[in-house]
């Protein structure tokens, strides 16, 4: 039995086709988005896991996945137990706050005594202490920038890539607080077979990389 390396990516959403894409760059073939959850390369020794990117961290820190591609912000804000293997350069996006247009806004200090939702707690939190300000977090999983409009926050912390969202609802980006790109994560416990094929795939993405630079 030939060993696989397992690799977490995103089943869907702003990871996703760039991670399939570097992949097929590799040379590395495996079959997606049929609605299978797992995948097995046919000329690559790695099994591919398709998740949640929220729980990708997790799986990794826990050795149910080797490997995984996620949003920097994303690993971050888990505060679980893994490593960045390496920096993808892809996927970039801010996460940013964001407030109703018609506010004003001077600084940071504005949002002292506010509500503020987002998906980022962690993140948001540790920023806000560093600043001094003291604000009220309402932590919500999705649809973040709804919510000034029906009366929840006075502002949201979310990711922020065309800006096309915030547009859309409304919201007007003033301060950034985190920038992220996609990362290749592990876990602290790979085998020795598993750190032969994962220099062997980051022998293949770092040809990719140089050949585009
Ligand atoms: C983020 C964020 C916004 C959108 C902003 O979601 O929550 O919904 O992207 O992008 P834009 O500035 O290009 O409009 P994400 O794709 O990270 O998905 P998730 O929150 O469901 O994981
Ligand atoms: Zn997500
Ligand atoms: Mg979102």
């Amino acid at each position: 039995m030939t060993t696989l390396i397992r690799i977490a990516l995103q089943k869907s959403g702003r990871l996703s086709e760039d991670s399939y894409q570097l992949f097929k760059e590799c040379g590395i073939r495996f079959d997606y988005g049929t609605g299978k959850l797992k995948s097995v390369s046919s000329n690559f020794p790695a099994e591919f896991l398709f998740l949640r990117d929220d729980d990708i961290p997790g799986y990794v820190e826990d050795g149910v996945a080797d490997l995984g591609i996620v949003g920097e912000n994303v690993a971050v804000e888990s505060a679980r137990n893994v490593q960045t293997v390496h920096r993808l350069g892809f996927s970039k996006c801010r996460l940013s706050i964001a407030i109703p247009r018609s506010e004003s806004w001077n600084s940071i200090a504005d949002l002292n005594g506010k509500n503020i939702a987002t998906s980022y707690p962690r993140l948001l939190g540790n920023y806000l202490s560093e600043q001094g300000v003291t604000a009220t977090i309402h932590e919500i999983s999705g649809s973040v920038e709804i919510a000034p409009s029906i009366g929840l926050a006075e502002a949201v912390c979310d990711i922020v890539s065309s800006g096309s969202t915030l547009l859309s609802n409304g919201l007007k980006e003033v301060e950034t607080i985190f920038r992220s790109e996609a990362i290749l994560i592990a876990g602290s416990r790979l085998n020795k077979e598993h750190q032969i094929i994962l220099e062997k795939l980051l022998f293949r993405i770092k040809a990719v990389q140089a050949a585009k630079n």
